[in-house]
Formats: C-alpha cells, structure tokens, sequence
C-alpha cells in the first residue's frame, strides 16, 4: 500500500469527532425537496440538479443567503428529527463517535417555527443515535450577529428552559462588520447561565475579532480562525494556552477564504503547534462531509500520517466529552 492509501486507510477506520457543524448545513437538496413538498413551502428551484447547482459561492454571505433560503423549509418537529437523523447517519457512515452541532434558532423562530420544536426534533434523532450506534452528542446554540443583541436575549431565555440539551452558545453568520464586542452583555448573561461559549472568528474577519472573542467573549473555541496566523502575537497565546481552533477546509474553499485547497494554510498551523482540527461545517452545502475534508485536505498537502493522527486526536482533546469519556477515546485511537 503506498502512503496515500494508508493515509486514507487511516482516516477512514479511526473513531472521529466532528466540533464545527451546522445541523441545518447538512439539508442535503433531495431533503430539501421532499420537505419542500410535504409543507408545501416553495423554493425558487424546480430540481436537485438546480439546487446543487446554484452552490457557488463568491463569499459568506452570498453562501447565508441561499443557506437561510434553503431552511426555510424546516418546519415541524419530524422535519428537524429528519435533519439531524440523516446527518447521524453520515457519521456512522465516516465512523464519527462523537459530534458537537451548532442550530440557529434566529433563523426559525420569525417563521412561527417554535424553539421547542427545533430543539425536540433534534434532541430526538441525538438520543436515538447514542442508543441505536452509541454515537454522543453536545448541542450548542448560536446566535446571528447580523442581528442586534437586544433580541438575544429573549433567545437565550428560551434556551434556558432546555439546560438539559444545550450546552453552549455560538456566534455565527455574517462575520465582517460584526465584532464580537457587539454581544458582550449577552454572551455574559449566558455565562451566568452556566453555557460554555464559543464564537466563529478569523474565518473572513481579522485576527482582532479572535483575539476579542477570547478576550470579552471567553470563549473555549475559536470556529475556523484561520485568519490568526497574520498575528504573530495572537498566534503564540493560542499555541500557549492550546486554543481549539475548528478550521473546516472545504468550506473556506467554497467561500472562497483561500483560491485553492494546495494553498490552505492547515499545515502551517499544524506545524506552529497550533490546536487544530478537520470539521465539514455546511456539508451539504461545501461538497463533503468530515472523511472527504481529511481525505482531499491530506492530499492538496501532503500531510503525513502523524499530521493526521494529530488532527484526529485535536478534536477528541477538544471536545466537551466528559474527561473520562475523552481519556477512553484517546488511549483508542493511539
Ligand atoms: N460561517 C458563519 N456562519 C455560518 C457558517 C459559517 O461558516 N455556516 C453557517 N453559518
Ligand atoms: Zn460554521
């Protein structure tokens, strides 16, 4: 076997965890369709096909605007237990143990789409995935910063009836021109609230949007922050202090964060010592779920097989598994 057959051997047969994933990133288009149809909730395509090939994006936002588009199908409890359910089943397929989803409840609730029946139809296909293929989960909830922060509040509010399944809080969506600063007085009153946060930053935004989500956001993660390496200093604190960076090659191809996968900069951050892992973000959207982002990433640069194991073991050591669930699986997979 030559070293890319054992490297994708590798990728393929390890126990894998995925930290950076949009439940409502994974509508495939035939999904799409069928809600669309079971609804009754138009869509401006009349085939897959059309769908799939509306997916070229310039940037974030002109991928937002056909994400958002793309939910507005979603609207019964079943419709999100399908979501998730179909997702779960693309982990047991790419031997994902564990996985950390992100939902957006902004982008249903204005459609009369209540939090309660999001948060019951995924929870729903989470605890039968950990009981049909022993697959865990975390939900984490993210807020758009396109928004204001006023109306958060009242999100978070909802989510405190849901302590039991939400883990966390995000930020996501629309990056530039939005600063994390910009939800200080909500990410605290989270905190308060005993969620963990997170944020995406440095994925389009400047290295100061990372340094400010550690900083006024206290974040345990930073989502992509490719961007940091343009700071030297930012990039020293992240390498000291192991900051999980959740960097999703794909999807910064398709967004066109760098012009080519040989030219994503996953390697050099690996090489800086930096924490960072492989996630699929929007799979249904960026062409590839979490096997295909290792396989073509390990390709287009020529990672060997300790850059891979290090990959992997980054993403269990970064997780919110339990330590002693953590632990089990590190000694596993080495
Ligand atoms: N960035 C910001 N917001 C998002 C993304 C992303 O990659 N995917 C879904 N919402
Ligand atoms: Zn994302």
């Amino acid at each position: 076997m030559n070293n890319l057959d054992t490297n994708i051997n590798f990728i393929k047969k390890t126990p894998k965890v995925e930290l950076h994933l949009h439940i409502e990133g994974s509508l495939e288009p035939e999904l799409m369709f069928k809600l669309s149809k079971r609804n009754k909730i138009e869509i401006p395509f009349k085939t897959v096909d059309e769908i799939r090939s509306a997916y070229n994006f310039t940037n974030l936002d002109s991928f937002l605007k056909i994400y958002y588009e793309g939910s507005n199908v979603l609207i019964t409890e079943e419709d999100f237990f399908d979501l998730t359910w179909e997702y779960i089943l693309r982990c047991k397929q790419d031997n994902i143990v564990h996985t950390e989803i992100f939902f957006d409840p902004q982008s249903h609730l204005p459609r009369g789409v209540s939090f309660d029946t999001v948060i019951k139809g995924i929870h729903k296909a989470l605890k039968k995935a950990e009981k049909d293929f022993g697959i865990t989960s975390k939900i984490i909830m993210c807020f758009l910063r396109h928004l204001d922060e006023e109306p958060c509040f009242d999100v978070l509010k909802q989510a405190c009836n849901h302590k039991d399944k939400i883990i966390g809080v995000g930020l996501d969506s629309s990056e530039k021109g939005n600063p994390p600063v910009k939800f200080k007085r909500l990410f605290e009153q989270a905190m308060k609230e005993g969620f963990i946060t997170v944020a995406h930053a440095g994925e389009e935004g400047p290295p100061e949007y990372i340094w400010d989500s550690l900083d006024i956001l206290k974040v345990k993660r930073i989502d992509h922050g490719v961007q940091c390496l343009n700071d030297e200093k930012l990039v020293n604190k992240l390498v000291h202090a192991q900051i999980p960076l959740t960097v999703c090659p794909l999807s910064n191809i398709k967004l066109c964060v760098f012009d080519k996968l040989e030219n994503h900069n996953l390697k050099k951050m690996l090489d800086r010592g930096l924490r960072v892992m492989v996630n699929s973000d929007d799979p249904a959207y960026f062409g590839g779920y979490l096997n295909k982002n290792l396989i073509e990433t390990s390709k287009a640069l020529n990672l060997n097989l300790e850059d891979i194991k290090k990959l992997i073991e980054n993403s269990f050591k970064s997780s919110f598994l339990e330590n002693e669930k953590k632990e089990k699986w590190l000694e596993k997979i080495n």
